[in-house]
């Protein structure tokens, strides 16, 4: 009797302290559900890194981030990382309409609240915002011959580089949403159509990169050049788009790839991702595509630009081989005309550009994340320095005076 008496006594006291602890993972679950809830359909006070003007230090403000509307979904910033094309509006476009604005378009976080209709996105999901939106219906979307869409940003105001609607104010101003992505704020509010959901597995802090630059240079290798097997290649800039490019023709199974920077410190990673040769146009005393002509003897099958200066862009072009060369316009720049003798082309060149790699936003980020997460393509290599938010100054620093391949920055814990 005793014996089952400390039976019964011991089922009692563990379904006692079973109801216990389900009650408090219960009070605990509604505590962390109304957490969630808490701030769902409320406008959010958050820090950002405002850019005021053009050239001048950008600087963390409190601002106001709208609940999201139809349509939208309200993210968590987790990481962010600088582009050069952050750098490229905030010093070399200047462009005074496009002011004030929050930077930052290669971000990942955690989505916090979503607007009426949307279905495919949950409070608590990992994303990644996508300054190439995807909305699957258009007939740019319904095409396999481009990754634009009819409903991108870029089609209605491309010189501000942003939207024509923001859900971010400070100070009473109302406040762009840069590329429409604007990571570099805790919170952001997004279209679904501009915004991919990732493997939970995938850690913020390097999957953010995927977000613009390696999925650019890597794409632009692979799927707009379509490197092959056995090609010479020439990649022109290495930061973390050219590197990406690197990454990418070495994919393709390209045998020679000749890495091109005017900073020789780029030359150990550039082998690192798979060049074979590195050139310095300031070693040389003749015109760099005719350096790489003698190399190759006439010239690279493929040829990628990945520093958006038009010089650069017409001795990549030239780099390439005459009669069947394809080079690749990567750099981004909306500020010069080019101008070349169309002999270069009649021969058999061929010319062309890359946005965003030729990856499809959702499709694409989607597909690189599983590529990283499975070792198929590298990103922390491209990591030079980790900082946060508040050093964002010192990170665009970095980036302008070439001292860093990707600097990733906290802006929220997860
Ligand atoms: N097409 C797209 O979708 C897309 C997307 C992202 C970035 N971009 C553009 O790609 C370019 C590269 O971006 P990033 O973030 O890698 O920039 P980055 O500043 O990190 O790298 C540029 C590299 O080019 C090198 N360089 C400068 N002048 C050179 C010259 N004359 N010859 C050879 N190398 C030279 C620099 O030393 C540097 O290493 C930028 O123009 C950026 O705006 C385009
Ligand atoms: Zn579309
Ligand atoms: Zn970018």
């Amino acid at each position: 009797m005793d014996g089952i008496a400390r039976i019964s006594s011991f089922f009692l006291l563990s379904v006692l302290l079973q109801s216990s602890l389900n009650s408090s993972l219960g009070s605990a679950q509604s505590i962390i559900s109304a957490g969630k809830m808490a701030t769902a359909g409320k406008v959010i006070k958050c820090r950002a890194a405002v850019a005021w003007e053009p050239d001048q230090p950008v600087v963390i403000e409190e601002i106001e981030v709208a609940p999201p509307q139809a349509s939208e979904v309200r993210i968590k910033i987790v990481a962010t990382s600088v582009c050069h094309s952050d750098l490229y509006h905030l010093l070399q476009s200047m462009h005074k309409d496009g002011f004030p604005t929050v930077l930052g378009h290669e971000g990942a976080g955690i989505v916090e609240s979503v607007g009426s209709g949307v279905t495919e996105f949950q409070p608590g999901d990992k994303v990644i915002p996508l300054f190439l939106c995807q909305c699957k219906e258009c007939r740019f979307c319904k095409s396999p011959r481009t990754n634009q869409c009819e409903r991108a940003w870029t089609r209605v105001r491309q010189e501000i580089m942003a939207g024509v609607e923001s859900r971010f104010t400070c100070k009473g101003k109302r406040v762009h949403q840069f590329m429409g992505t604007s990571t570099f704020s805790e919170y952001t509010v997004i279209n679904q159509i501009a915004v991919t959901k990732i493997d939970p597995a995938a850690p913020l802090d390097k999957v953010c990169l995927l977000g613009c630059g390696i999925c650019t240079g890597y794409g632009a290798a692979v799927n707009t050049a379509k490197v092959e097997p056995g090609s010479t290649c020439a990649v022109f800039g290495l930061g973390a788009v050219g590197l990406a490019a690197v990454m990418g023709c070495k994919a393709a199974g390209a045998k020679r790839i000749i890495a091109i920077d005017i900073n020789p410190d780029k030359a150990e990673k550039a082998k690192v991702l798979g060049a074979t040769d590195f050139v310095n146009p300031k070693d040389h005393n003749k015109p760099i595509h005719e350096v790489i002509a003698g190399m190759t003897n006439g010239g690279v099958d493929f040829s990628l630009e990945c520093v958006g200066n038009v010089e650069v862009m017409l001795s990549a072009l030239e780099s390439s081989m005459e009669a069947w060369g394809v080079s690749v316009i990567v750099g981004w720049t909306d500020m010069y005309d080019i101008s070349i003798r169309p002999r270069h082309l009649i021969c058999g060149r061929t010319w062309k550009g890359s946005m965003f790699g030729g990856f499809k936003g959702k499709d694409g980020v989607a597909e690189m994340v599983k590529a990283y997460l499975e070792k198929k393509v590298r990103l922390d290599e491209f990591i030079t320095h980790n900082m946060t938010l508040d050093q964002i100054n010192d990170a665009i620093e970095l980036m302008k005076n070439c001292k860093c391949i990707r600097a990733v920055m906290t802006v929220s814990p997860q």
